[in-house]
């Protein structure tokens, strides 16, 4: 019996595609308007208007903050971002050649050994760990980045937001007014969506009251799959190939006939363009003569033409959001780290919301496995 026709036997709905599986009040996707929300907010108007500082404020806090809770709370993620002296030497131990997003999946488990208050369950607490995590992740990434390239870390500077400290530990110079706010909608673009793969997975170890950490670890898991975080890679080095090939039809005729699934186009709940990619394209295209990446956007965008062309499929964030970061220097192999500490600040919402209402979840399968039968002793097995 196939996989569909056991689905439609015992209603499984696979994938859980548009299953109802938690009340939220953090994110709001609308896939038939293209529209995301947060906390009531659109996406573009944040994007357009506030900073990454103040988009993390709103997903912990519910409310956007006023400017004496802004500048506490900026104060608060400052104090937090240089890395604890044992995972910076976890890091330069670590064996192999560990992958960013494996790299970062390590220290966030581990940051649980020195929580400063384990036994504390209290939600100013876990605001607390939550700060914690955001503000140190871009740190651990650009920490790990550059030994892996055979560089000392560079440490945070205290007077940077947190984008634009993001860029100076990774190349140790500060990026200009038009970088940061590049990279901070970037963040801000990224910060939550609802309940995709990682997320749901957050939330179910969360539900599980085990800790922030536990929950965050997962999070990085599932983020780490091509599907879904690691999609923007993908779309870089196909960039690359395209580029290198110089046959953008070829490219896309080939992909479509081997079956192979073409990174960044194609959503779970879009049926239209993902706004978050709209965005970055408009403001890709006004911009593309500041920028040092404008010759991979002008490739993207013949890329997305064709795609639609044959496919009808419509980008999603991590189609431009690969560009835009290749052109400010980041390297493509960081591009789901970054994704990472951009989603650190939903996912801690999502953990903070689940504990506040919680019920483990714990769905079922419908068995379709061979039916009951008597063991047989290992020399009657033939
Ligand atoms: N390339 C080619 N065909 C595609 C693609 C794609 N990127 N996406 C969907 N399709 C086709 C798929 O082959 C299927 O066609 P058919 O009905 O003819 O068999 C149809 O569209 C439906 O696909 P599906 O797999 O049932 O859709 P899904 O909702 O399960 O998958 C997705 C959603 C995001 C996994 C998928 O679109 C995909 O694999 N995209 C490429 C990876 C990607 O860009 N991921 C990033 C997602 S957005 C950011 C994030 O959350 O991480």
């Amino acid at each position: 019996m196939s996989t569909k026709a056991n689905n439609q036997d015992t209603g499984v709905v696979r994938g859980l595609a548009d299953v109802v599986a938690a009340n939220t009040r953090l994110g709001r996707v609308d896939g038939v308007r293209g529209r995301l929300h947060y906390c009531g907010y659109d996406v573009i108007d944040l994007a357009q208007h506030a900073t990454y500082e103040e988009t993390i404020y709103l997903l912990l806090h519910g409310e956007l903050p006023s400017a004496s809770q802004l500048e506490a709370f900026v104060r608060d993620m400052v104090r937090h971002r240089p890395m604890n002296v044992g995972h910076l030497q976890l890091l330069r131990a670590l064996p192999g050649a560990p992958a960013p997003m494996e790299a970062l999946r390590t220290v966030v488990s581990a940051m649980s050994a020195t929580d400063p208050s384990p036994l504390d369950k209290s939600r100013q607490a876990n605001l607390r760990r939550a700060a914690r995590l955001i503000a140190q992740m871009p740190t651990v990434v650009a920490a790990h980045w550059r030994l892996r390239q055979g560089e000392e870390p560079v440490g945070p500077k205290d007077e940077l937001s947190h984008a634009a400290n993001f860029y100076y530990m990774l190349h140790g110079h500060v990026p200009s007014s038009l970088e940061t706010r590049i990279l901070d909608m970037c963040l801000i673009l990224m910060a939550e969506h609802e309940l995709n793969a990682s997320t749901f997975a957050v939330r179910v170890v969360a539900s599980t009251l085990s800790d922030i950490y536990a929950a965050l670890t997962a999070g990085l898991g599932a983020l780490n799959g091509r599907l879904h975080g690691a999609a923007n890679t993908e779309v870089m080095k196909m960039l690359l190939e395209v580029d290198h090939s110089n046959d953008v039809a070829g490219y896309v005729r080939g992909a479509l006939a081997a079956k192979r699934r073409i990174m960044g186009f194609g959503h779970r709940v879009y049926k239209t363009w993902d706004p978050r990619a709209t965005f970055l394209r408009e403001v890709l295209s006004q911009l593309d003569h500041q920028l040092p990446g404008a010759h991979w956007f002008l490739l993207a965008e013949e890329i997305q033409d064709t795609v639609f062309q044959y496919k009808k499929l419509y980008p999603n964030v991590d189609f431009y959001a690969a560009p835009a970061l290749y052109g400010l220097g980041f390297p493509m192999e960081i591009f789901t780290a970054f994704f990472a500490c951009a989603r650190s600040a939903g996912w801690s919402a999502h953990v903070l919301e689940q504990y506040a209402d919680n019920r483990l979840i714990r769905p079922t399968t419908s068995y379709v496995g061979a039916a009951e039968r008597e063991y047989v002793a290992l020399e009657g097995r033939g």
